[in-house]
């Protein structure tokens, strides 16, 4: 190999599908747009935020989470906000980001959807314009709230749904089972959206199976839970269901004690279409090419899995066929220069 392994999975093409635009806020970003818009923190430094980042769980994480976005309040931040996410995402050599945003985060403070939608999108635009990096836009539903809730953010959606290319589901898992929104998921497939949704991360096998056989998601977002269900898995590799895995995520939410104690070697052995990714990136130690990174020092892991998790991020896009023909050729072209 011509280059290190760690620094061919860093440079190597990329697509990202699971990346929180919410979570992509570095704590300078989060003070410099709270001191813009006059909104008050509960931490006095950056340096006083950047410690509040030790995580027992998802909960503990999603209450941070939830307060760093508050200082969200007009286009121009959510532009600046995906502008620094893309550039950093540019160094990775990710060639396409499909993000998710949480649109009730926002509302509920009376940003209009417009504003969130217009400065993501407009984002995405300046970066495909200016260096021909693909992206697209997830909506989420949080699943603390009721389907009412989602239905209701599902109406506003309605004059936006041009820039929208699918529904997720994220937020608090445990107690929040994916058939709680079956209708609204129901609406959104006959409204011709793609459907993604959070399994498996905290919550049991079932969640995965419910999300497939009542929301009818073509992608489990970390899923790694699957492993305790073997049917399951038979399942998820026999009809390449895509599991979005987040592994800096899962440490540092405690999902595994370690990298070293991460199942993706398992889930590739497994023959499962996984895909790595950044999740959180502000508040997770690192964007994708850190989670390739840290993945690769710690597990067992060689070129032969990386050119595969390259291809699976292209397979597992909402892309037309002809780019994933395309960026598929990038990848082979990268490693037939560098392995
Ligand atoms: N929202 C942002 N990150 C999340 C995660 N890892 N799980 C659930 N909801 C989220
Ligand atoms: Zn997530």
């Amino acid at each position: 190999m011509r280059i290190t392994l760690p620094e061919l999975v860093r440079r190597m093409p990329k697509a990202e599908l699971h990346m929180h635009i919410e979570g992509s806020l570095e704590p300078e970003l989060i003070f410099a747009l709270a001191e813009r818009n006059g909104v008050a923190l509960g931490w006095d430094s950056v340096e006083t935020l950047r410690q509040a980042y030790a995580f027992e769980d998802l909960q503990s994480f999603l209450d941070i989470y939830y307060a760093g976005a508050s200082v969200l309040l007009v286009e121009q931040d959510f532009y600046d906000m995906t502008w620094a996410y893309l550039l950093r995402a540019r160094a990775g050599n990710v060639r396409h980001a499909e993000l998710f945003f949480d649109p009730q985060t926002h509302t509920a403070r009376g940003v209009p959807f417009a504003d969130i939608v217009g400065g993501i999108g407009r984002a995405l635009d300046d970066a495909g314009r200016e260096w021909g990096m693909s992206g697209a836009l997830i909506m989420c539903f949080l699943r603390h709230l009721d389907e009412d809730d989602a239905f209701a953010t599902l109406e506003q959606a309605m004059p936006h749904l041009s820039r929208i290319i699918g529904v997720g589901l994220d937020s608090s898992e445990r107690g929040h089972p994916p058939e709680k929104f079956a209708r609204v998921f129901a609406r959104c497939r006959e409204l011709g959206l793609r459907l993604v949704a959070h399994a498996g991360e905290e919550g049991p096998p079932a969640y995965i199976w419910s999300a497939l056989d009542t929301l009818r998601v073509e992608r489990i977002d970390h899923g790694v839970r699957c492993v305790e269900d073997e049917a399951l898995v038979r399942y998820l590799a026999a009809h390449r269901i895509p599991l979005t895995v987040c592994p800096l995520s899962n440490v540092k939410l405690r999902v595994f004690a370690d990298m070293a104690s991460h199942n993706l070697r398992q889930l590739l052995d497994a023959d499962l279409a996984v895909t790595l990714n950044s999740d959180d990136p502000a508040y997770f130690g690192g964007y994708v090419e850190d989670n390739f990174a840290a993945a690769f020092e710690a597990l067992p892991l060689d070129a032969g899995h990386a050119y595969q998790l390259a291809c699976n991020s292209f397979d597992a896009a909402f892309l037309p066929p002809q780019a994933k023909a395309q960026y598929r050729a990038e990848v082979a072209a990268f490693f037939a220069a560098h392995t």
